[in-house]
Order: structure tokens, then C-alpha cells, then sequence
């Protein structure tokens, strides 16, 4: 059978900050920007996450997309949904959350309960603005 790729989008909202501790408001804001502002702001996040698979020759289906969506559910988003990324999130505890650290963090998060519907992982994609998203691939 054919291998396709097939996407789900799923959004979230979310606080962050981004800097480093040592070093003064001066050099975050130089470096990192709005995202280093001291008390916290946030985005509407998008996570699009590509699976990839041979077509079921019963379904038509790589995978069942609801399954992927729950699975999303479970695993990313109702983990890191209205909440602070660099405080409430169990598994973003000291990584840093810019948008290539979350990339990562939510393969890690994904990858294995993907394998067990079925697919393999290709691309998870993060969009923190309309102008900026980062994919990650793996490896
Ligand atoms: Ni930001």
C-alpha cells in the first residue's frame, strides 16, 4: 500500500518567558526579544503534528485521526493548555521554552503512543506566531 503523511492541527494558549537567569533584563531583551518581557506573556499556539503510514487496505485510513487527536489530547495539549509552559509543565521543567524546545519535548511526549495506533511520527510543527514555527524531524 501507499505511504502517506497525513497532519492534525490542534491549538492551545499558553504563558511563557524566555531568558536566562543570570544574565540582566538588558541581555535577555537583546537576545530573546518581547518573549523575555519579566512578568510573563503568552501565545496561541499551533501544533501540527505529521504521521506517517501505508493506507489500511479495510479503512483507507493511515490512522484513525481521532485517535490521533486524543492522543494529542492526552499527551500535549491538555498538559500545557492555559497554563505557564515554564512553571506548570511536568515534562518542559527547566527546558527552556522556546519554540524549538517545545518542538522536541512534544516528539519525546508523542512518539512511542503514536507507534501504538499504528504510525510513525514524521513532523511535529509548533507555530508561536503567525510569521514564526519551527518542525522538528527527529534525531
Ligand atoms: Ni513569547
Amino acid at each position: 500500500m501507499p505511504v502517506v503523511h497525513i497532519t492534525r492541527r490542534e491549538r492551545f494558549s499558553a504563558a511563557h518567558k524566555l531568558g536566562r537567569p543570570e544574565w540582566s533584563a538588558e541581555k535577555n531583551f537583546a537576545t530573546f526579544g518581547k518573549c523575555s518581557n519579566p512578568n510573563w506573556h503568552g501565545h496561541n499556539y499551533e501544533l501540527w503534528v505529521t504521521v506517517k503510514g501505508a493506507t489500511s487496505a479495510e479503512t483507507g485510513f493511515v490512522v484513525d485521526l481521532s485517535a490521533l487527536s486524543r492522543l494529542l489530547h492526552e499527551h500535549v495539549i491538555d498538559q500545557v493548555d492555559h497554563k505557564n509552559l515554564d512553571m506548570d509543565v511536568p515534562f518542559l521543567k527547566g527546558v527552556g521554552s522556546t519554540t524549538e524546545n517545545l518542538a522536541v519535548a512534544f516528539w519525546k511526549q508523542l512518539e512511542s503512543p503514536i507507534s501504538k495506533i499504528g504510525g510513525t511520527l514524521h513532523c511535529v510543527k509548533v507555530q508561536e506566531t503567525e510569521n514564526n514555527s519551527v518542525e522538528y524531524f527527529g534525531g
